[in-house]
């Protein structure tokens, strides 16, 4: 290995540790090349498998970011946590906590089992996060979509626009997803524009987010809801604590039991190669990878959630 010039040695020591970490992050788990890049919804299957993202937010504001951290993704079932908690405070915890459980599956996020009552076991598998998205639109109809790019938005803190190319993409060949919708209709979850519904659910996912985002939406997550960099309360600490909840028990599908038990951090994971991981009042991390495990979570991000919380000591219990 060439060894490093005086003044980049220098630099490098002046790193502030957080930084520095990530950093060896990078470096090590780049060479995983493990995972494939998901194809079954074509657009996705174009990414670049070698782009490699991290950001930690600090609930002081501060953000740090390595690599790839600006490319942007889509964020695809990293939405559901957010649309979740807007539904929460939009139509209210009653309303919701009737139509979705909050049990963890066991099965992967694409399954058509509902629970013993017909309804989604939990809002973080495409089943429960579309019938969130149902709730919201029969209430709101034609604005269903602007207010959760709006949620989404405003826990980044910037305008997060979309990918209509993935998005047309998932549109033109999401039929199970569809197949679920209708499963929701004939059990009532949801009411009878399933087209409509699914529209908005398919834009939700296409909407385009970096890893830096994802990190500063997790550190609101972690804050109570308050984004750490605009200090907007973006929606309630009740919705917000509820939001943790599923994710700490449902956020990584058929792992979430193992990736509770070995990381302890809340997280959610994204076909599109994101994690997010939220610990309550420390911390918001946004990784981007867009090689995924069988279980749909990107194989590097996971490395660096294990690597975090095995560093500073940072699992929760
Ligand atoms: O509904 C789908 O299948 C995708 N739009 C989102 C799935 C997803 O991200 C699963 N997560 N790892």
């Amino acid at each position: 290995m060439t060894p490093l010039s005086p003044l980049t040695a220098a630099w490098t020591r002046s790193k502030p540790p957080l930084l520095r970490f990530l950093d060896n992050c990078l470096n090590e788990f780049s060479a995983e090349t493990s995972g494939s890049v998901a194809d079954y919804i074509p657009e996705l299957s174009k990414a670049d498998p070698a782009y490699f993202g991290i950001s930690l937010a600090t609930l002081d504001g501060h953000v740090y970011e390595v690599g790839d951290s600006r490319v942007p993704f889509t964020i695809q079932s990293m939405s559901k946590p957010f649309v979740f908690a807007l539904a929460l405070d939009l139509l209210g915890a009653g309303r919701v906590e009737s139509a979705i459980g909050v049990e963890p599956s066991g099965d992967p996020f694409n399954s058509i089992r509902l629970n013993s009552e017909n309804h989604p076991f939990n809002p973080m598998v495409n089943a429960g996060a579309i019938a969130c998205t149902g709730l919201i639109y029969d209430s709101k109809g034609a604005d269903a979509f602007e207010q959760i790019r709006l949620a989404l938005s405003r826990f980044a803190g910037r305008d997060l626009a979309v990918d209509e190319a993935v998005y047309g993409s998932e549109s033109q060949t999401g039929d199970r997803n569809r197949a679920i919708g209708y499963l929701l209709k004939t059990n009532a979850v949801i009411s009878d524009n399933v087209a409509g519904v699914l529209d908005v659910y398919f834009r939700q996912c296409a909407v385009l987010v970096t890893a830096r985002d994802i990190a500063v939406m997790a550190a609101t997550l972690a804050n109570r809801g308050v984004n750490p960099v605009t200090g907007e309360q973006v929606l309630t600490p009740y919705a917000i604590s509820r939001t943790l909840s599923v994710m700490t028990s449902s956020g990584m599908y058929d792992y979430a039991g193992e990736w509770i038990y070995r990381i302890g951090i809340p997280a959610k994971s994204g076909v599109g190669g994101g994690i997010l991981a939220a610990l309550p009042a420390r911390l918001g991390l946004g990784s981007y990878s867009p090689k995924l495990d069988k279980h749909g979570n990107s194989v590097r991000g996971i490395k660096v959630c294990e690597a975090l919380s095995s560093h500073y000591d940072l699992h929760m219990l």
